[in-house]
């Protein structure tokens, strides 16, 4: 698809009144917008960022699997394809950021090939989990059932009532708390971005209706020939009086995160059902635990998620805390002798149809790296290049052609009953 009315290239002299000027604005600075940003600026294009607070949306409280297969669930094929292909796009993503920052930074995205683990409680999980391996053998997805023996050999800490177990080779980990640092430190580092810790209350259009920045909330003028918005949830609030639909909604997710000795650790992902609810257990790497009395040995494990509608009041409830433990102790007992460091609350970007909105929008200089919903941190790096192809008007990768923007309208203008225009009759 091309790109022409809202690439770059006819737009790129805007100059704010305050003097600075960028060929893209990117508002929001999650995992999501900070790759974006980072994307943009190697590619040439100046950038500049705002959020007040970095990386203290979704991906705060991400766990970062990796994990197409694992999350894939009936009738959601476009979502595991486009899944597949943000996983193919990690490794070369997490290699560039580690070699743009140096080997001395020590900076790194944490990605780790443990595989996952797949495990079922009780005879009910069983069924489900078989019902779910046929459902990835029509789709030809690479996974298959374990023997328990063979489970328990993979990760000793299995629970005596595990029932059922299957494999994932393919489902992966990054940690999206180093990713961000990570990207915010190659922001830092790049001349043509600049990070601004203002957020954005307007979208600034042209006489032709074209967007061509933003205002902040410290009421600057910020213009460029393109602006992302990329603000999780929170993605539709600047675009009311634009005609295009940004139908996306806040789904609370708390996660947990323990700090765990080799003892008591998972070395795999492991991702289970409890009584046909979900849950799932990520280890990091050993020397990523925290808080007092941890050790180089330990590990963070990050237990989730829970699933709520609703709004990111930041507050953990003590319901989801007690829910999240109950399941992942039945899997992993051993648990329990982890400390409890964290209790995290945050909003993902839910859409009607779970897949992203990403690229152009009807209106000229508007991009959208949004509504990723469970999948931000998978589709960090795909989205990032997309969102570049599309700025630069070039073709949008054809993995995210199911998540073009425009495959939702917007409402019609609501009719105003006023004397000149009375409101039809219903009846
Ligand atoms: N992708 C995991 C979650 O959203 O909980």
């Amino acid at each position: 698809m091309s790109m022409s009315t809202s690439s770059l290239t006819s737009s790129t002299s805007s100059t704010s009144p305050a003097g600075s000027s960028a060929d893209v604005v990117v508002v929001g600075a999650g995992i999501v917008g900070a790759a974006v940003a980072w994307r943009a600026a190697r590619a040439g294009l100046r950038v500049t960022v705002l959020d007040p607070a970095p990386g203290d949306g979704a991906t705060h409280a991400a766990a970062g699997m990796l994990a197409p297969v694992s999350e894939t669930w009936f009738g959601e094929e476009p979502a595991v394809r486009l899944g597949l292909a943000g996983q193919a796009a990690w490794p070369a993503f997490a290699a560039e950021l580690a070699a743009e920052l140096g080997a001395e930074t020590g900076a790194d995205a944490g990605l780790r090939d443990t595989g996952t683990l797949v495990v079922a409680y009780d005879a009910d999980d069983v069924a489900q989990l078989r019902r779910w391996l046929a459902l990835h053998s029509r789709w030809s997805l690479k996974s298959g059932e374990l023997a328990l023996a063979e489970a328990r050999r993979r990760e000793p800490l299995l629970g005596p009532r595990v029932s059922g177990a299957a494999w994932v080779p393919g489902d992966h980990v990054a940690d999206p708390r180093a990713t961000h640092t990570a990207l915010m430190s190659a922001l830092g580092a790049h001349r043509a971005a600049a990070v601004v810790p203002r957020a954005a209350v307007r979208l600034v259009r042209d006489g032709r209706g074209a967007v061509v920045g933003v205002t902040d909330d410290a009421g600057e003028t910020r213009r460029a020939g393109a602006v992302v918005l990329a603000t999780g949830w929170r993605a539709a609030d600047l675009v009311a009086d634009l005609p295009v639909a940004v139908p996306v909604r806040p789904v609370r997710g708390q996660t947990l995160r323990l700090d765990a000795g080799p003892d008591v650790a998972p070395t795999h992902m492991v991702r289970g059902l409890v009584q046909g609810r979900p849950v799932y257990v990520v280890p990091r790497a050993p020397g990523t635990g925290r808080g007092p009395g941890t050790t180089a040995d330990h590990r963070e494990i990050v237990v989730g998620a829970t699933s709520e509608e609703g709004p990111d009041d930041r507050r953990a409830t003590a319901g989801g805390v007690f829910a999240l433990l109950r399941d992942a102790r039945a899997l992993l007992p051993g648990l329990d002798e982890s400390a409890l460091v964290e209790a995290t609350l945050r909003a993902r970007p839910g859409t009607p149809d779970n897949l992203p909105l990403v690229g152009p929008t009807e209106v000229p200089g508007l991009h959208l790296a949004a509504g990723h919903h469970r999948n931000g941190v998978l589709l960090a790096p795909i989205t990032a290049d997309a969102v570049v192809a599309g700025l630069e008007g070039g073709d949008v990768p054809p993995a995210l052609a199911v998540a073009d923007p425009r495959r939702f309208r917007p409402a019609p203008v609501p009719v105003h009953d006023t004397p000149n225009h009375p409101a039809r009759s219903l009846t």
